[in-house]
């Protein structure tokens, strides 16, 4: 196997996470996805710190819990939900209970997904429907429940998250790349839709961040090239997950008013 580990090392130039933050979700309803771990619990972390209530939600009771136990100790207000997004009832059903909780979501931040390396032509199918079902329809399933709360209070942002092997070919990625694309499409078409009823929708790519789902993208699969994805590399190194947790909370914010449809990476310049 090739060794693919340079690009998961963090740039010494991150800055740590004390960057200021503004009231700007004060009072605001957040729902975010994959909030047990890396990007989405450090967006639910961020979003609690700018005032939001925030349903944390992930696969794993646990982890979901947990950021919202630490987010609720630092002064925040959280709370915890399990939900498999692939899923629509759980969807459902988990948009619901935060409803409950807190009131019309305001903001939804699409951020579980999944992905692992594999040849296209020896790739399990099951795994390919695993990985397009978590990304893209999980997202869609996510905003087709939070929009009617979103058009009951005549306002709502929903931010995505693709990937720069959304915008460019990845090698060994199919499902990944299938699914990141797709999730591109679904941003627009929603800005589209929504975008005369003051419902933003935007989405982030990010390139290489310093997350645990960086280690299903380690390994080449049989005869994999290491050559192929250099482009997945940059001098900057990977990011850390506060980075990118700021441009979510800023495209949640009231800054962001004119931005809909807007496909923004975040990726030390990989796909310049
Ligand atoms: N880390 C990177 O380099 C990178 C790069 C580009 C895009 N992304 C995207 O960023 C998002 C967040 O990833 P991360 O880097 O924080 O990885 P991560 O593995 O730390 O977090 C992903 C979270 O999604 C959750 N999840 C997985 N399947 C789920 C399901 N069926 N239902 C609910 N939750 C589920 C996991 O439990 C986990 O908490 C993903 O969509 C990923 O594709 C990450």
């Amino acid at each position: 196997m090739a060794d693919a580990s340079k690009w998961t090392s963090t740039s010494e130039h991150a800055p740590e996470s004390d960057l200021g933050v503004l009231p700007r979700a004060a009072g605001r309803v957040a729902v975010v996805t994959g909030a047990g771990s890396g990007i989405g619990q450090a967006t639910a972390r961020r979003l609690a710190a700018e005032g939001a209530k925030v349903g944390c939600v992930d696969l794993l009771a646990e982890t979901a819990e947990a950021t919202a136990a630490e987010i609720t100790e630092a002064g925040g207000t959280a709370i915890g939900l399990a939900c498999d997004v692939s899923k629509a009832a759980d969807c459902e059903a988990t948009v619901a209970a935060v409803v409950d909780a807190f009131g019309p979501v305001f903001a939804l931040c699409n951020i579980a997904g999944i992905g692992t390396f594999a040849n296209t032509h020896e790739m399990d199918t099951g795994q390919f429907d695993k990985i397009v079902a978590v990304n893209l329809n999980g997202s869609a399933y996510m905003a087709r429940f939070c929009l009617p709360h979103m058009l009951e209070q005549g306002e709502g942002v929903i931010v995505n998250t693709s990937s720069s092997a959304g915008l460019f070919g990845q090698p060994y990625s199919a499902a990944y790349c299938a699914s990141k694309g797709g999730v591109i499409q679904l941003t627009k078409a929603i800005a589209e839709e929504y975008k005369d009823r003051k419902i933003r929708c935007n989405a982030i790519c990010p390139g290489g961040v310093d997350t645990p789902i960086i280690h299903s993208f380690i390994e080449l699969p049989e005869g994999g090239d290491y050559k192929k994805i250099r482009k997945m590399m940059t001098p900057m190194g990977a990011s850390k997950p506060e980075e990118m947790a700021g441009l979510f909370a800023y495209m949640v914010s009231e800054e962001a008013r004119y931005m809909t449809g807007s496909i923004v990476p975040l990726d030390g310049g990989i796909t310049c």
